[in-house]
């Protein structure tokens, strides 16, 4: 099934929880923002800001949140596709630990409300400096929107659930739209070799056939997660990024104490947290360390660990848990967030709790 977004966009409709929903939505934000950036074969995009991030020696992300993990995909996603040096940064230490700038350097802020005081304090200073800044967000009449020297919208359509799940994706699926527009303005051959038109479809498709297993994975989230205290991710690469968000996510509605590790660093201290039974969701799309990641696996389970294997379809094995379908490496991000997003999900609603409004937490934060 599609979910078309136009109609009663702030109702939960049928659905328990607006998390569910959002969740839902995802397949129908991707083909949204192809539809808001693409025109035929080309994309849209104002030539003043290709302009500008063309002129830029380096891009600088700046985020907080789930927000800046998608900013870390960006990362990849802006040196591979364009060519241009690009990091992700923390809004929070960006703003008074800042590190030394480029000569000519572009900021990206990405932010689902807007709003958020963190980034804002960071727009401020660099402002003052006049140097060139971007804010995609999700809210355009925003103050970061506002304030920013261009804007995009991130097209995700509301989100109510205080956890962020379309509009990471969105985020992504943005970035990856705007890598590619700078790295073919650029004359970058990785852009050029780079059909995002066909891989957002794909993603689009992949995560439909992913939330229609969502028993099996509600399933597998009983399994894993029941009763347990703590739980780890790991990945390398974009799987490691990916597994960053998945834990906040588990943290942040089932109050679990998750972390996400790249998967070559939980042998430097983290293994030593193991036990028999401790939960371990090891992600792996990317066939150049898909062995490694697997055998950093396997040193979980020899130590009584209980893995739980989410992996792309053309380096499944058998015995592995939960299949997504093929993707480029870079954006697989779009595809292994889902079940993910849908572990957690199930895991806060067996053990009781509000999904939607999870405590101590604020949809947007206004404060530093
Ligand atoms: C809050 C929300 C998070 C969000 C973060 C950044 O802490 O609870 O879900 O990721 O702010 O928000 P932003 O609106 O800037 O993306």
């Amino acid at each position: 099934i599609t979910i078309e977004l136009d109609a009663q966009e702030t109702e939960k409709g049928a659905y328990p929880y607006y998390m569910l929903k959002e969740v839902s939505e995802q397949p129908a934000v991707m083909r949204r923002l192809l539809r808001r950036y693409t025109k035929g074969a080309s994309l849209q995009f104002d030539v003043k800001l290709l302009a500008a991030l063309k002129d830029a020696d380096q891009l600088y992300i700046v985020a907080a949140g789930t927000s800046y993990h998608a900013g870390l995909v960006g990362q990849a996603l802006f040196e591979q596709l364009a060519g241009v040096r690009t990091t992700a940064f923390l809004a929070s230490e960006f703003a008074y630990h800042q590190p030394l700038l480029s000569q000519k350097p572009f900021f990206i802020f990405l932010t689902q409300s807007g709003e958020t005081a963190d980034l804002r304090q960071v727009l401020v200073q660099i402002n003052a400096k006049n140097l060139p800044s971007l804010t995609m967000t999700n809210v355009l009449t925003a103050t970061l929107a506002r304030e920013a020297t261009f804007a995009l919208d991130l097209a995700a359509g509301p989100e109510i659930a205080v956890a962020s799940t379309k509009a990471y994706t969105a985020q992504v699926a943005l970035e990856a739209l705007l890598a590619k527009a700078l790295g073919a303005a650029k004359g970058q051959a990785a852009a050029k070799a780079f059909d995002v038109e066909h891989e957002l479809s794909l993603a689009a498709t992949g995560q439909q056939a992913l939330i229609d297993q969502q028993s099996a994975i509600h399933e597998l989230a009983k399994e894993m997660f029941a009763t347990t205290r703590n739980a780890f991710f790991i990945g390398r690469g974009t799987d490691y990024y990916v597994s960053l968000e998945s834990a906040l996510k588990l943290k942040e509605i089932s109050y679990v104490q998750a972390e996400g590790f790249a998967a070559g660093e939980l042998k430097h201290g983290t293994i030593a947290l193991i036990e028999p039974g401790t939960p371990v969701v090891a992600i792996i799309t990317d066939p150049t360390t898909a062995a490694r990641t697997r055998s950093n696996a396997e040193e979980v389970e020899a130590r009584g660990g209980k893995v739980l294997r989410i992996v792309a379809e053309s380096l499944a094995e058998p015995g592995d848990d939960l299949i997504v379908p093929a993707l480029n490496p870079l954006l697989s991000p779009l595809l292994t967030i889902v079940p993910a997003q849908l572990l957690a999900y199930y895991t806060s609603l067996d053990r009781g709790y509000d999904v939607d409004r999870p405590r101590n937490l604020a949809k947007s934060v206004t404060v530093e």
